[in-house]
């Protein structure tokens, strides 16, 4: 109840905010296409296997942190659209899910007039954050009707400046970070307050070429042959989402690991959340490669190792700690042809991952064990998940996130039904 009144205050401010900008609100033109999801395209840089978001208007994208709570863009002009103390953009900036991290954070000196609201911008990739002023972002984006992007949209979001040397850690062009977490001021909760829409997002990350988000709900389509549509489906196999008292991140709750159908002998209770959050397993967008507590590692990594004890090994190439031959390795539709894991999920489920998932090439003669240990100095694994699903393992994924019904859902590797994340099809369409 208090939360809907917020959002629908917060609404009222960014519309507010968009006149005094000149900018026009989803106005008579707008409002024919204003109920419809929105889409854009989603990158992997190849030196640093992050994913950038296409989203901003002008200035680069943006990195994409699915565990983010808020957007930033480095480097504000000094006229930049700042939002002031008072009202519930502010509180709404200034909620509490903040990493631990930013409590040291200093604090500006009080007292300017007319007083501007302080934000605490976080870097996902090196862990620094800082007390800066929010602004207003501009974001440029398409409507779509799952197929095709439709017709441009422009409108603005509530966000921060950060200090420029704050882009050192990110991909190459980007212009700060977009962050999806479940909370008020991020990305997929004001596109649906901006546009009324669902409080849904999908997204399909690439391996290469161009992945895509789409925000709103609606239909979700990739070129493959036969055209397929995946969302109707994916909505039938929801998935819980894990609360996580701590953040507002997306965990859910693994029940074991098996590899070619034998369970991996992890100690009873290793995928349990704790009270005070540590523990479940939860996405991550800014963590290349699945990582995994030690002692879920080591029983999975000795199981996968005996599961392809036949396969001639390979020097190791950090940070991985078992590599093959490449060219000891078959091919199959779905990657290298290696025993399949599987996460056994809440419900019944299993995640697959099949070759194309567990292996990575990392020169042409090694493939290697797609897998690390978490490392707490590493800022993604701070909150201590049992298991970060990385962006490897996400790839080539339709994912879902429902917000009202707190459910995820996954498609499975796009391969198996022959497609891949990068069949989206980016040509204007026209219904
Ligand atoms: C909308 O989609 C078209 C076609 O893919 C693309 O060229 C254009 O850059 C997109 N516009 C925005 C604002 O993203
Ligand atoms: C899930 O995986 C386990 C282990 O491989 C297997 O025993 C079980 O039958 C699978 N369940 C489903 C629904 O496929």
């Amino acid at each position: 109840m208090s939360q809907q009144r917020r959002r629908s205050a917060a609404a009222d401010a960014l519309l507010a905010l968009a006149v005094l900008l000149g900018t026009s609100p989803p106005d008579a033109a707008a409002q024919l296409t204003a109920w419809r999801p929105l889409v854009a395209r989603v990158n992997k840089d190849a030196s640093t296997s992050l994913y950038t978001i296409a989203i901003k208007d002008g200035g680069g994208p943006l990195l994409l942190d699915l565990a983010g709570p808020m957007l930033w863009v480095a480097n504000c002009p000094s006229t930049h659209w700042a939002i002031g103390c008072e009202g519930s953009d502010c509180n709404g900036i200034r909620n509490m899910f903040t990493p631990d991290v930013c409590d040291s954070a200093e604090w500006p000196v009080q007292g300017q007039d007319p007083c501007i609201c302080t934000a605490l911008p976080y870097n996902p990739v090196d862990g620094r954050c800082v007390a800066a002023q929010a602004t207003t972002i501009s974001i440029a984006t398409n409507t779509t009707d799952g197929k095709n992007p439709l017709f441009p949209v422009t409108f603005p979001v509530v966000g921060s400046c950060a200090p420029g040397e704050f882009l050192t850690s990110l991909p190459a062009g980007v212009a700060g970070v977009a962050g999806l977490a479940r909370l008020l001021n991020s990305l997929p909760l004001q596109v649906a307050q901006w546009y009324r829409l669902k409080q849904e997002f999908a997204l399909c990350l690439p391996r290469a070429g161009d992945g895509v988000a789409v925000f709103g709900g609606g239909p979700f389509q990739l070129l493959a042959a036969p055209t397929v549509e995946l969302a109707d489906s994916l909505r039938k196999n929801p998935l819980p989402f894990l609360f996580n008292p701590k953040n507002r991140a997306y965990y859910f709750t693994i029940t074991g690991i098996a590899v070619n159908q034998q369970r991996v002998p992890t100690p009873s209770g290793a995928f349990d959340m704790e009270r005070r959050g540590q523990g479940g397993a939860a996405f991550s967008t800014v963590t290349p490669y699945t990582a995994l507590r030690w002692d879920i590692y080591w029983p999975l990594r000795n199981a996968f190792d005996a599961a392809t004890s036949g396969i001639a090994r390979a020097e190791k190439v950090a940070p991985f700690d078992m590599c093959y031959q490449a060219s000891e390795l078959a091919m199959t539709s779905v990657g290298y042809a290696v025993a399949n894991i599987d996460l056994m999920l809440d419900g019944g489920q299993n995640w697959t991952l099949p070759g194309a998932s567990s292996l990575v090439q990392v020169n042409d003669q090694t493939v290697c064990f797609a897998f690390v240990q978490t490392d707490s100095s590493v800022p993604a694994h701070a909150e201590s998940p049992a298991v970060i699903l990385g962006g490897h393992q996400l790839e080539n994924n339709l994912l879902i996130f429902d917000l009202d019904k707190d459910t995820s859902a996954f498609s499975g590797l796009l391969l198996g039904i022959g497609t891949t994340c990068s069949n989206f099809d980016f040509s204007m369409g026209s219904s």
